[in-house]
């Protein structure tokens, strides 16, 4: 059975784990092949330890988990940006979960503490250019995009990221 919760400490392993398999499974044309096949999972583990011990005031992490294994977990920080709202900064779901309405619960889920919590009622995110798929995702559930960047604050590569926003979350929830 599906199910969705808050996480807590003990779960930085897990999320760590699904985080750098759905980079290497997805991101092969953004990051090298040593840092996915080598320094991905070290450096998801540092985060996500990080992110669990001493989580910022604004952060929210929900998971899926089927069974009681994790299947998918979204993290946003409510109100990160002062323009454009909460910003939805990783979401994730487990191949084997793909097409279940994970990813749409999850979003749903994060709307609904932006509407609940944060001052701002818009929500973004930035989307890889080459990850066709999640982009055309997000399409489906209405969200706008508004520009293209390059950055570097991600992988081991310059990348083209695209932010994507939702002024309206009724859309999502
Ligand atoms: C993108 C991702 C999060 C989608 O999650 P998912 O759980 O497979 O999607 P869902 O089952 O919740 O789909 C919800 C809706 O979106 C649609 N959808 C799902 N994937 C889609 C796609 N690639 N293109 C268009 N629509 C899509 C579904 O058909 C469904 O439509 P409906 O509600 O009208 O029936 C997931 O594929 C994923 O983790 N991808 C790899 C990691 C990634 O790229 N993350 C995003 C980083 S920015």
């Amino acid at each position: 059975m599906l199910q969705y919760r808050a996480a807590n400490k003990e779960d930085y392993k897990a999320i760590a784990e699904l985080h750098a398999k759905s980079w290497q499974e997805n991101y092969r044309t953004d990051f090298s092949a040593h840092f996915l096949d080598h320094l991905a999972l070290e450096d998801r583990l540092k985060v996500w330890k990080n992110r669990l011990e001493t989580p910022a005031e604004n952060q929210y992490i929900i998971l899926a988990e089927q069974d009681t294994i994790l299947v998918g977990f979204g993290c946003a920080f409510l109100d990160q940006s002062s323009e454009y709202g909460t910003l939805l900064d990783n979401l994730h779901v487990a191949n084997e979960a793909k097409g279940l309405g994970v990813g749409k619960q999850i979003m749903k889920r994060i709307a609904e503490a932006c509407q609940q919590h944060a001052t701002s009622k818009s929500m973004y995110l930035w989307v890889l250019e080459n990850n066709v798929s999640a982009f055309n995702f997000y399409m489906h559930l209405n969200g706008k995009h508004i520009e293209t960047i390059t950055g570097n604050d991600i992988g081991d590569k310059e990348v083209h990221k695209q932010r994507i926003v939702w002024t309206d979350l009724s859309a999502l929830t």
